[in-house]
């Protein structure tokens, strides 16, 4: 019987997990895929270093990646290394090689995963990625495969567990930004530099890809519009709670008229939504789709053995695949939709006014926003005197005309300041 062969790229947090649950696991995996798996070659930058890997595969290390993408008996490239370069050429050199890869490399298929797809296309090798969005979370296969016959409409989701952390502990213990992050430091949970989360690139590459799978359009990185959470202040977060609302930083993928509105910002979402109750370092996407209707997938978005599984099951179907002499389904970007810049997307809108409590105030207020094509759902008035504050949540508007609207109630003698603006999520279609 044909033995596969495994090279790997890369055996830090991921890599490491990977092979201690397939040395745990093998001889379900191998009875699944209907062959041994045999990991051959795993390349590292430091052989010095110490590693909870198996004993056996200790002797596999080298620090000369092109042992993994060049050598010939090697049917599978686990990449698992991350960053853009030397990762980009390495996986473009294994897939020259007739190399299937397996991923979970967020940032390098946000930016270049189009010269990656064509490049397995000529070689007719499968690439196959579900560790990169939502680690442990099954979420690729099931909407490029369970969900092609749907049309998707809208994809919003919880994709970054260190701001989910961050944004829990501001809700429930009232601490600060500053504090919220710290403890999320202290537990392990960020980055080295967690300006990636924090300011939102992290989801927003992940967004690109949810994006294109659901709208079958090359939806990149810098497509999506971004915001991060550092300026969302526990007041903030009281406040919307008090309305009935929890603040997340979402990723939005959505169709409005025909064109793709891609972003990541924080958001007021009802607590009754499925996703206000997303705590801590969990991940969460809700789909929207024509005919199934709503869905959730949920679970752990990052760690080693969670996105071990995600990596694993890639791995068992791209084995499957050789076994059977068939392909995966590939690129399922057929479609060219245009991006929709910010200022034309539409969202419903929360506006907190502290405004001069006197006659008149409301009436003004409220011309502003009609002057400018916003509609107004709700509004109500909070303290009075000096404290007095204006709340109210728009329909769905345009930004550029929600934007029009702040400029005019800032030149405004009636309205002292513009406390607080958020989007609002899960209420209106
Ligand atoms: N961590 C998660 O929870 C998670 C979840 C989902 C997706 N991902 C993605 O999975 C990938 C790996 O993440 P990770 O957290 O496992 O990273 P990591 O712990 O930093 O591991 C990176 C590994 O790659 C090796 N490496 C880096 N540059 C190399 C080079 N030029 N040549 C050879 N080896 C090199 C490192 O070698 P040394 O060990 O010798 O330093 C290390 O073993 C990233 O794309 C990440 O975005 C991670």
């Amino acid at each position: 019987m044909r033995t596969l062969r495994i090279g790997q790229l890369g055996c830090g947090i991921v890599g490491s997990a990977v092979l201690r649950v397939l040395d745990r696991n093998r001889s379900d995996i191998d009875e699944r895929v209907g062959a041994p798996l045999e990991v051959a070659k795993i390349a590292v930058r430091n052989l010095g270093k110490e590693r909870d890997i198996p004993e056996a595969h200790k002797a596999l290390l080298t620090t000369d990646p092109h042992e993994v993408t060049s050598d010939p008996s090697i049917d599978i490239v686990v990449e698992v290394m991350g960053g853009i370069e030397p990762t980009r050429t390495l996986l473009l050199e294994a897939i020259g090689n007739g190399k299937h890869i397996v991923t979970a490399n967020k940032e390098l298929l946000a930016s270049l995963g189009a010269e990656l797809f064509d490049a397995a296309e000529g070689k007719g090798v499968d690439l196959y990625f579900e560790a990169a969005v939502a680690g442990g979370i099954p979420l690729i296969r099931p909407m490029k495969e369970s969900l092609a016959g749907d049309r998707i409409r809208k994809v919003m989701g919880i994709v970054n567990g260190t701001t989910n952390f961050i944004l829990t502990r501001m809700s429930e213990e009232g601490c600060s930004f500053a504090e919220a992050l710290g403890e999320a430091e202290r537990l392990g949970y960020t980055e080295l530099d967690p300006t990636a989360d924090i300011e939102g690139f992290d989801p927003a590459a992940k967004a690109s890809i949810l994006a294109s799978i659901a709208f079958n359009t090359r939806v990149v990185a810098g497509d999506v519009y971004r915001e991060g959470i550092a300026d969302i202040t526990a007041a903030d977060i009281a406040f919307a709670k008090r309305l009935g609302y929890a603040v997340k930083l979402l990723a939005i993928a959505e169709e409005q008229d025909g064109e793709i509105a891609v972003r990541v910002h924080p958001a007021m979402i009802p607590l009754g939504h499925p996703l206000a109750s997303v705590r801590e370092n969990l991940n969460a996407v809700f789909v929207e789709g024509e005919n199934v209707g709503e869905l959730m997938f949920y679970g752990r978005g990052a760690g080693g053995p969670p996105t071990s599984v995600s990596v694993l099951g890639d791995v068992t179907t791209v084995a499957r695949n050789i076994m059977s002499g068939g392909r995966g389904p590939g690129c399922t970007c057929y479609r060219s939709a245009r991006i929709r810049p910010i200022d034309q997307m539409f969202a419903q809108y929360y506006i907190l006014l502290n405004v001069a409590d006197r006659p008149g105030v409301l009436a003004t207020v409220a011309s502003a926003f009609g002057a400018n094509s916003v509609s107004i759902a709700s509004v109500w008035q909070e303290g009075f005197g000096d404290q007095a504050q204006l709340v109210m949540i728009t329909h769905r508007a345009q930004e550029k005309d929600l934007q029009a609207t702040l400029h005019t109630l800032r030149e405004l003698d009636a309205v002292t300041k513009v406390a607080s603006v958020m989007r609002v999520e899960g209420g209106e279609a």
